[in-house]
């Protein structure tokens, strides 16, 4: 990562996690963590358990962050969370367009774009994930289907909407499958990101952090990291064990 921009981690707990496990999950990494001052290491978990986790990281470095949002202020969405009340029980950060819902539950690139600007509007700062399925990759598409996803929102939002945001990049065939992408092949992908957005605008560019995503592991973290577009990740399974999450973490220099 390049210096001029700190590292972000996040933790996908995705469908995971009960009472008794997040306690003990959340005090393993408070102790890991706990010298690390200026680390933005952000953990996404389940609605229901907003309320503990907040209570859990008070006072600590680590910040709060949901797995979607709506993209309605409020009204007669059954199932559906909105973005201030995200903000209510402390969220700082919230996933839009994860691949597992643009996969499983058919959200679109536009709907997509509306839940980030949903989430701004609450002051909640929106992690936009994109990224190629392998069918799409294997036909040459990947440049095509990220630079797509990412200017449904810049059009609708503009280049300073994503001054609050982050960009994961997440090969949705690298998604929970072990098969991490190639450093070379990821980093190609994140400098693809900034130069579009840097067309936008240099310095929102410059400052964005582009993070990535998929099979992440305290092994294959280091190489990634040393990539001067890739500012960290985003990172699923492995950050359900506090011992493989705090290596990760350490890899990006926490
Ligand atoms: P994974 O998930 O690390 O388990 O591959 C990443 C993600 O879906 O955000």
């Amino acid at each position: 990562m390049a210096s001029s921009r700190s590292a972000w981690i996040g933790g996908n707990w995705k469908m995971h996690g009960s009472l008794a496990d997040n306690a003990a999950l959340l005090a393993a990494l408070r102790e890991g963590l706990s010298d690390a001052a200026e680390s933005e290491v952000v953990l996404f978990v389940p609605f229901p358990y907003l309320d503990q986790v907040s209570r859990l990281l008070a006072g600590t470095a680590l910040a709060l962050g949901a797995q979607d949002v709506s993209a309605k202020a409020k009204g007669a969405y059954t199932g559906e969370v909105a973005a201030t009340m995200l903000a209510d029980f402390g969220c700082r950060y919230a996933l839009v367009g994860h691949s597992e819902r643009r996969q499983l539950h058919g959200e679109t690139d536009e709907q997509v774009a509306e839940k980030f600007g949903a989430a701004l509007a609450a002051g909640i700062r929106p992690v936009l994930c994109l990224g190629e399925t392998l069918a799409e990759r294997e036909a040459g598409k990947t440049e095509e289907v990220v630079i797509r996803q990412l200017e449904a929102v810049l059009n609708l939002h503009g280049a300073a909407a994503f001054q609050d945001a982050v960009l994961a990049y997440e090969p949705v065939w690298a998604i929970g499958t072990g098969r991490v992408a190639a450093p070379d092949e990821a980093e190609a992908v994140h400098r693809l990101l900034r130069e579009r957005m840097a067309k936008a605008d240099a310095s929102v560019a410059t400052a964005l952090r582009i993070v990535y995503g998929g099979s992440v592991k305290a092994d294959n973290a280091p190489l990634l990291f040393a990539k001067p577009n890739i500012d960290g990740g985003l990172i699923g399974g492995a950050s359900l064990e506090a011992k493989d999450f705090l290596a990760i973490c350490r890899a990006a220099n926490f």
